[in-house]
């Protein structure tokens, strides 16, 4: 980006938004956050940004909020994101993912927003895909209502009329520093919370089940490269490789040096066998890709969750 943004970022307090919010206040853009603090915390914020505690799904009040804010570019993250969770209050889901990003459209339209960026889930909207790994033009075929919502809300993206420039960023598996292990989503944070505190780990099916792991920063730099004028479009984000459950999960239990064997239980219905995203796109036409090894990664995300981990047991 040249010139200097002002960027508003829903979902700014969450494990991804807050990672987001940090890099462009490091470019020099001004940032301002608006989250309901339903999942994501205060202190994940960023000092410098400015927040608006507003639930996405009340339009009112975030009609106000961009026409007190005006800005240039919007980033929405704000979403409620558990695969399991969306099968049991899918109409939660609905509200948030879908009514939400409705909102933001209108308010972002209202305002004379330039860009929108929209986190989506290359994980969940494609389904049991026919290709691996699988590129922006397969058919998508979510098969959990988190799914449904977040492609629905893109379907929406690309058919009103307007002249807000769009992109579409379709994630893998985003893992790293960060993320909660206690908000039933990101299997990497689970794992090893559950092995930290004398628990046995739950593997749903037999582990075979592959996925597409991403690391947060290489996302942040995706959405840099997102946020640059003249982009538009949809991207697979992720890295084009695939790993097993069972393999993640070996490589932490060696990592904390632990024996504990999963528990395993009936497959999920609502999780697909196998996720990997081609990302070539992406290479092309954002100049992006991704460089953070997964081995590397891993270890560093289980390091940062141990440190935290006894960092509070010892102050307890
Ligand atoms: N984590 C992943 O692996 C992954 C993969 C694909 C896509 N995504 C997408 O990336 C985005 C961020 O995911 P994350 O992992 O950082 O999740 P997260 O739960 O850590 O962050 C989501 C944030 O949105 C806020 N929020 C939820 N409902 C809201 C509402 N009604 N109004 C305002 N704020 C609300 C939460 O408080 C939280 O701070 C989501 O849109 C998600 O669908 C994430």
């Amino acid at each position: 980006m040249s010139e200097h943004q002002k960027i508003l970022l829903t979902g700014g307090a969450g494990f991804i938004g807050s990672q987001v919010a940090q890099a462009y206040l490091d470019a020099g853009h001004k940032v301002i956050v608006v989250d309901d603090f339903s999942r994501g915390k205060r202190d994940h914020l960023p000092e410098g940004v400015r927040v608006y505690q507003v639930d996405i799904s009340n339009r009112d009040a975030l009609n106000e909020v961009f026409r007190l804010a005006r800005p240039t570019i919007v980033s929405h993250h704000a979403a409620l994101v558990s695969v399991r969770e969306s099968s049991e209050q899918p109409e939660a889901y609905w509200k948030v993912n879908l009514q939400g990003t409705v909102n933001i459209v209108e308010a972002a339209s209202k305002a004379g927003v330039r860009k929108l960026i929209y986190a989506s889930s290359g994980g969940a909207i494609y389904g049991e895909a026919e290709v691996l790994p699988i590129p922006e033009n397969a058919s998508a075929n979510p098969i959990s209502p988190y799914g449904e919502s977040k492609f629905a809300a893109e379907k929406m993206l690309w058919r009103r009329d307007g002249n807000l420039e769009t992109v579409v960023l379709r994630y893998g598996n985003v893992y790293g520093p960060g993320q909660n292990a206690l908000q039933n989503n990101g299997v990497i944070a689970i794992f090893t919370h559950a092995l930290l505190t004398g628990k046995q780990p739950l593997i749903f099916g037999d582990g075979s089940q592959t996925r597409d792991y991403v690391h947060v920063r290489d996302v942040v730099d995706a959405n840099l490269a997102a946020s640059k004028p003249g982009v538009g479009g949809i991207y697979n984000i992720g890295t084009g490789k695939a790993h097993s459950l069972l393999d993640v999960y070996n490589r932490i239990a060696l990592s904390l040096k632990v024996t504990t064997l999963p528990l395993f239980l009936p497959h999920n219905h609502y999780e697909v066998e196998h996720n990997v995203l081609d990302v070539q796109r992406a290479r092309e036409r954002l100049g992006w890709q991704p460089c953070i090894p997964f081995a590397m990664g891993l270890w560093e995300t289980v390091q940062a969750i141990e440190t935290d981990h006894y960092q509070k047991y010892a102050s307890v």
